[in-house]
């Protein structure tokens, strides 16, 4: 999936909030951010295992460029603004890390907390594709009629929406569901 949206939109750096020990990113992106508050993953980063494993697989040129933040994502960080925000199965990272995200960079969201449905009540990203996933193939496709849900009856404004899919902590249903969601950030 990182190989893909990279190919795609070229992207060089990311932030992955609530990443655990999940470098898979840094095999195809040479700059990422991770942020956990769980002292197992400042174990890891902190051994020096991420840069072995991610050295063994690099699929790129130079140097990967590997951090780790042992915080919350909420609490307030420092960092460049990035090609690529991650979020995936880790709370909603999108609402308190979009502004991370440079103009026209991206997200990428799954649902299983509900991030992605908060996502799209965002003004600021538009969502701009679909990954569908067989096995271990992923590809990227056309983001229509997406975010229609199932049963639950959503409120029509934005932010109310975003407000009550926080409250719930979890996704609704959907008539139709992707394996994540792709934004991307408004220009200005
Ligand atoms: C289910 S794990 C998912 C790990 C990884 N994203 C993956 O897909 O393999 C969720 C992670 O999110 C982290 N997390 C949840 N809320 C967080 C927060 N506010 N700030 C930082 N990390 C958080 C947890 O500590 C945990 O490691």
């Amino acid at each position: 999936m990182f190989k893909l949206i990279r190919d795609a939109y070229g992207i060089r750096s990311a932030l992955y909030g609530g990443s655990f020990v999940h470098v898979t990113p840094s095999f195809f992106i040479p700059t990422v951010t991770y942020i956990d508050m769980d002292r197992r993953a400042a174990r890891f980063f902190e051994s020096g295992e991420a840069e072995a494993v991610v050295a063994a697989n690099a699929d790129y040129d130079e140097s990967p460029t590997i951090r780790f933040l042992h915080q919350s994502y909420s609490d307030p960080f420092e960092i460049e603004p990035v090609d690529l925000l991650i979020s995936q199965y880790g709370g909603f990272v999108s609402e308190a890390c979009s502004q991370h995200i440079r103009p026209g960079g991206f997200l990428v969201a799954n649902n299983s907390h509900g991030d992605a449905g908060v996502a799209e009540c965002d003004p600021r990203l538009r969502l701009v594709g679909v990954l569908r996933r067989n096995g271990e193939i992923f590809r990227l496709a056309p983001a229509t009629e997406f975010f229609v849900p199932k049963r639950a009856t959503l409120p029509d404004d934005p932010a109310e929406r975003a407000r009550h899919l926080r409250s719930l902590g979890r996704g609704v249903g959907y008539t139709k569901t992707a394996f994540s969601y792709l934004f991307q950030k408004t220009e200005e």
